[in-house]
């Protein structure tokens, strides 16, 4: 009898207990949801860069250096579609005039400070990619699809190689 009662009082026991348990995961589980909800929600703050190890070298930019260089690029992509389209109906004269404006003089309009934000190499291939497009012009004024062609594929090269290399960031305030 005694013995029984002691056991009943030995489970009871290991009851409160598993229920203690429970109760703490519970709040542990709580604490961990909204530490990550609260993470969420607030978001990276504005001036902090956004880490990255891909491997890419980050070129830092100010708010104005970043969206002149992105609409810059989303430029050159809709003008490689452009290229392609008068490529295949060898419509060398649009070619010409377009891949005038994305020569080597289309970079005058840059906010301030951006030609020293970049590294030399990235400028390097940015001449190159603009150097390119003033082939391709030439070409395109001279009836040449073959070169029009070949200067497409040294400026789609040099697009591939600076993305390879480079990647954006926000520069730190201060
Ligand atoms: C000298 C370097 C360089 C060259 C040349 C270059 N880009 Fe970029 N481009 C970048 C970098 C750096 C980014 C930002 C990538 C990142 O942060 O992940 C970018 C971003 C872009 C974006 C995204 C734009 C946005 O709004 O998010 C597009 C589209 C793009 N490039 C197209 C092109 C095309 C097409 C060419 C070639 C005709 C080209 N780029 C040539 C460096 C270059």
């Amino acid at each position: 009898m005694a013995e029984c009662r002691f056991a009943e009082k030995h489970s009871q026991m290991t009851k409160l207990q598993a229920r203690v348990i429970v109760l703490l995961l519970a709040a542990i589980l709580l604490a961990l949801v909204a530490m990550q909800f609260g993470q969420r929600s607030a978001g990276p703050a504005p001036t902090q860069p956004i880490a990255s190890n891909d491997g890419r070298e980050p070129v830092q930019l100010d708010p104005q250096q970043l969206d002149y260089s992105l609409a810059q690029m989303r430029g050159l992509l809709a003008g490689l579609n452009e290229y392609d389209r008068a490529i295949g109906n060898s419509a060398l004269a649009a070619l010409a005039d377009l891949a005038a404006r994305h020569g080597p003089g289309a970079g005058k309009t840059a906010p301030a400070g951006l030609h020293d934000a970049q590294p030399a190499n990235f400028r390097a291939l940015s001449a190159t990619m603009r150097q390119a497009f003033a082939t391709m012009e030439k070409a395109a004024r001279a009836g040449d699809l073959a070169g029009v062609r070949s200067a497409r594929e040294t400026a789609g090269n040099a697009c591939v190689a600076c993305h390879e290399s480079y990647r954006f960031e926000p520069k730190p305030v201060g």
